[in-house]
Parts: C-alpha cells; structure tokens; sequence
C-alpha cells in the first residue's frame, strides 16, 4: 500500500515546503497537457473570431507597368485575379472571367468564352449567346495607380466594351 495517495503523492504532515520531484513532474506533465488543450482551442477560437473578409483578396490590384502591359498585343488571362487582359493599340481593357451563372471561370475560345461547368457561352465582348448564365461578363475600371502601375477596380464595373479601353499615358 503506498504510503501517500493524494493526487501529488504529497505527504500532507510533512512540513517541509520542498515538493518531491515525482510531483514537480507530475505538476510539469498536467502544465505541458493544459498548455497544450489550450493551444488548440485558442488556435481554433482564433481563427473563428478572425473575421473571414480580411481573407479575400483586395478589390483593386496591379496588372504592371503601362510599357510592359501594352507591348503585349492580345489578350492574356491572370489566373489569380481571373482575369482577360486585352492590350490593343496602347489601350487596355480588363474582363472579368467569373461566369455569371455560378461563378466558374470561363474559358476563351473563338467564338468568345465558353463556360466548362454548364455550358454558358459568351461572344467575344462577354455578351450571352448560350447556356443558363443570366448576365454577361463585365469589364472593370482601369486606372494610373499613384506608383505608375496599371491599376484595376473590381468594385468598378461596366458592360460598355467601348468605354471599357483604358488608354495610359506612356
Ligand atoms: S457556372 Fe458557368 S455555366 Fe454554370
């Protein structure tokens, strides 16, 4: 039969304040299992309490540089942003590839973009010709950031494809 049987094996006569060093690890295991329940419900709580619209992507962004952007005649898409840029003739015009449907991204083909998902099909300015999208494909606004880049605003939109072209000073 041991001689203690409290949860530290601590003889509660002893008056000698200095604890065994069987209860300093005992006390040393349930800190280490304490710090380390708390580290996963804080963790987790964290993640719950930070507000999940810091998380999406800024609404405006940099395509580059004006000279950089307009040597390239045609049209690239920017998978990050999902995006067509189109550089003609010192203009630019940036499109979204978001389908309007359920938000898949578009893809382009000859006749304009076609929709992988359900089948949507736009023509080449982004206009309906097909499939269950209920909108077109609009174009963003393009400005002259303070830094010189090419700057777009998702928040800035328009289904105008004429007055969608951004002409940078170079
Ligand atoms: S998401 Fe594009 S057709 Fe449904």
């Amino acid at each position: 039969m041991p001689k203690y049987r409290n949860s530290l094996n601590v003889d509660k006569d002893n008056e000698d304040p200095r604890i065994s060093r069987r209860s300093f690890l005992a006390i040393l295991g349930v800190g280490a299992g304490l710090i380390g329940v708390g580290q996963m419900f804080g963790v987790s709580l964290l993640g719950f309490l930070y507000p999940s619209a810091m998380k999406v992507p800024p609404s405006t962004f940099s395509i580059g540089r004006p000279e950089d952007v307009l040597a390239r005649d045609g049209k690239i898409f920017d998978p990050k942003q999902r995006v067509f840029i189109e550089s003609r003739a010192g203009r630019v015009r940036i499109q979204t590839a978001v389908c309007t449907h359920l938000g898949c991204t578009v893809n382009e083909v000859e006749t304009g973009y076609a929709c992988p998902c359900h089948g949507s099909t736009y023509d080449q300015v982004g206009r309906v010709t097909g499939g269950p999208a209920p909108l077109p494909l609009v174009f963003y606004n393009a400005y002259l950031g303070a830094a010189g880049d090419i700057m777009v605003d998702k928040t800035a939109t328009t289904l105008d494809y004429e007055a969608a072209w951004f002409a940078p000073p170079v």
